[in-house]
């Protein structure tokens, strides 16, 4: 991409099968205060968790090209463990000249944070069942040993979507919600700090960080909840200036969120406005339907 001022205003794509990247959209807005986002919410096909790898990778295909046609997106943060496990690879193998950057369960720093040794991993079941994940987790237990370290792996069916809808309904109303992460929790436990017990608890969905305080109200004030959205944000940070830019985005002028930001959906436009507010605090106004296209 030739260095002009225009490239570094040209916005970067984020997608997710949901509101959940808009917790990676949170820490890239922190992190990087002068870029411009363009966030592909797509909820038309939410969960992702639960749909196929042919399927995925179709539709991460469909939303990069549309993000290019339409923003000329300058590059992609796909903002989804679960479209990252099934999809990245093939996704920079068809658009080679685009920087992609993914999530993925943070398996490494939970290594370093744990001192009993267990350490609890939650994610959708397309993340888990992947061979992303299994490679990944081979690696991170070699390069752990020798003092091993033991992964309780918990695929969470349903807790995703769980939080999708609880957006569109009032902040009390969290009974399935609450219901599903204690499920989980009591299939993993047990938590604290003792022998034996899970001391460590990796969000490897981008949906979960919207509980996390509930999570945290389960397991307890000794375990250490580890997203990941922070060292995305510094990863897309890093590449960006990399990117060649002559203006550098310091350099510039801040524009107000509703410039500086639009949210997309192929699903409920009310639904991502609630969230927007809720978590981004950001107006109706940043809030865009978009067409599901065909599949
Ligand atoms: N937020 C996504 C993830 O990080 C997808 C959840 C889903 O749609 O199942 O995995």
């Amino acid at each position: 991409m030739p260095p002009t001022e225009t490239n570094t205003r040209r916005p970067i794509g984020v997608f997710d099968s949901g509101i959940g990247g808009l917790s990676v959209l949170q820490a890239l807005r922190a992190e990087m205060p002068q870029e411009c986002f363009i966030y592909w919410s797509d909820s038309a096909f939410a969960p992702y968790g639960e749909r196929s790898d042919a399927f995925l990778i179709e539709r991460s295909h469909f939303i990069t090209e549309q993000l290019i046609a339409k923003e000329n997106i300058k590059a992609v943060v796909v903002a989804c463990n679960t479209a990252t496990a099934v999809a990245i690879e093939s996704l920079r193998h068809k658009f080679p000249a685009l920087p992609f950057v993914g999530v993925e369960p943070a398996l490494k720093p939970a290594i370093g944070s744990t001192h009993t040794g267990r350490v609890g991993v939650m994610g959708t079941h397309s993340t888990l069942q992947s061979i992303r994940f299994e490679k990944l987790l081979k690696t991170v237990q070699t390069e752990a040993a020798p003092r091993p370290c033991e992964f309780v792996i918990q695929a969470c069916r349903g807790l995703a979507l769980a939080i999708e809808k609880q957006t569109e309904k009032p902040q009390t109303e969290t009974f399935e919600v609450e219901r599903l992460c204690l499920k989980y929790l009591q299939e993993m436990g047990p938590f604290g700090k003792q022998v034996g017990e899970i001391d460590t608890l990796v969000l490897g969905c981008t949906h979960y960080v919207f509980v996390e305080d509930l999570l945290k109200k389960i397991v307890g004030p000794d375990v250490h909840i580890i997203s990941t959205g922070q060292a995305v944000a510094k990863q897309t940070h890093r590449l960006s200036v990399s990117a060649n830019q002559s203006v550098e985005a310091s350099e510039l002028v801040l524009l107000p969120d509703h410039k500086a930001i639009q949210l997309w959906t192929t699903g409920s436009l009310s639904a991502l406005a609630h969230a927007a507010d809720r978590w981004l605090n950001l107006p109706p106004s940043c809030c865009h339907f978009i067409e599901a296209a065909p599949l």
